[in-house]
């Protein structure tokens, strides 16, 4: 199916409800959408393309409104494989189009795909005329691959804006803001902007500040995943300042593991502490929350608590795997505080204190480590703790 944006300007994604992870990582039980857009005018010009197996759908899709073999440009803002799978497919039946895209995004065409189409490579607001239509290409690196741009429809102030304004969640034939319930779609693009996006929180700063500098009207804000925003762009693009700003939140979010749960306990024990003092606490098991909703919790904490039991002489398995995300996203946090259990070692939180230490990150003391049952005076500290915590962040 298809639906009209604007006059000439044409949504023709498609849903996924098949993946049962989005790279392979994070859980979309609301499924996704891969977001094509097609604008006719005297030329045609296809923006973005669809992951793989969704192909055959969406070539259906662009049938209902050309022939394939008509479209001039296929534009390609970004090209993980989520957006370019399908290239070979339309490249074999559009042998005329040109492949529109940013110079660093040739290099990774060839060696993705290969096409055999002609390029045409666009300098930073560069403009390419269709005919009634003006696209302008908007170059926003590390959005969040070197390489993505937006694609910008002068006369109709459309900006097709690749990655940035995303959200997970499939459609369902509701393509447009004013269609859905925008709770949801809160939930699931902050879900995604914490998943995708953290390591360039910077990036989506400099490019609202760059869109804003260009001082071009907005209409419409389609990106390449979730819903098109015609009724009021300036929501998702209020809610991605809010979510990217170097300013921390003022929360404390305790992510902690365990297994007979010793460690449960003092998370407990630590939580009851904190709410008692005031602070707004957010709390992840890692051993049933799922990483992506452990991550949008924490990324923009005032105060990362991380709770492990010593397994292996290591932090527990599935801690260490969050530690991983601290490290790999470059969690803006800064100050961590740290609690461990243990039998009879007792390296897990050593080496998490030295984890920390390494990111340069400040680790508050006392940093509690119990040998099995917490004892009066370790139950103190946990308290005494909670007074630090609460102090940074009131
Ligand atoms: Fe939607 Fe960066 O892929």
């Amino acid at each position: 199916m298809h639906r009209e944006i604007t006059k000439g300007i044409y949504f023709i994604g498609v849903d996924d409800h098949h993946t049962e992870l989005f790279e392979n990582l994070w859980s979309i039980p609301f499924g996704v959408s891969y977001n094509s857009y097609l604008i006719v005018d005297e030329k045609i010009a296809l923006v973005e393309t669809v992951k793989g197996p969704w192909s055959e759908e969406w070539l259906n899709n662009i049938r209902e409104l050309v022939d394939p073999e008509k479209i001039d440009y296929i534009i390609l803002n970004h090209m993980e494989p989520d957006h370019t799978s399908s290239l070979p497919d339309i490249a074999a039946l559009a042998p005329n189009a040109t492949l529109v895209y940013t110079p660093k995004a040739a290099p990774m065409q060839k060696s993705f795909y290969d096409v055999p189409l002609q390029e045409k490579l666009v300098e930073d607001l560069e403009e390419l005329k269709l005919g009634s239509k003006t696209l302008k290409f908007v170059h926003a690196p590390f959005l969040h691959w070197p390489e993505t741009m937006m694609t910008y429809v002068v006369e109709d102030e459309v900006l097709l804006s690749c990655d940035a304004f995303g959200s997970f969640g499939a459609l369902n034939g509701k393509h447009f803001d004013d269609e859905i319930d925008l709770r949801l779609i809160e939930f699931e693009s902050r879900r995604y902007v914490s998943a995708i996006i953290t390591s360039y929180f910077k990036f989506v700063q400099r490019a609202l500040a760059k869109v804003k500098e260009l001082g071009i009207g907005i209409k419409v804000i389609a990106p390449s995943h979730g819903p098109i925003y015609r009724s009021d762009p300036m929501w998702i693009v209020g809610k991605y300042d809010e979510w990217t700003r170097p300013e921390l939140e003022k929360y404390c979010t305790i992510v902690f593991g365990t297994m007979y749960g010793y460690s449960y306990r003092i998370a407990m024990k630590l939580k009851k502490a904190l709410l008692d003092l005031g602070v707004v606490v957010k709390l992840h098991n890692v051993s049933y929350s799922d990483m992506s909703m452990i991550i949008t919790d924490s990324v923009r904490a005032s105060v990362l608590v991380v709770g492990t039991p010593t397994y292996d002489a290591y932090p527990y398995p599935k801690v260490w795997g969050f530690v991983n995300e601290v490290q790999g996203k470059r969690f803006p946090v800064n100050t961590i505080a740290l609690f461990g259990t243990y039998g009879w070692g007792g390296g897990g939180v050593k080496r998490l204190q030295k984890i920390f230490s390494d990111m340069k990150k400040e680790i508050l003391e006392p940093v509690i480590r119990v040998k099995a049952r917490a004892s009066e005076e370790e139950n103190e500290q946990i308290k005494e703790l909670a007074k630090i915590i609460a102090d940074r962040i009131n």
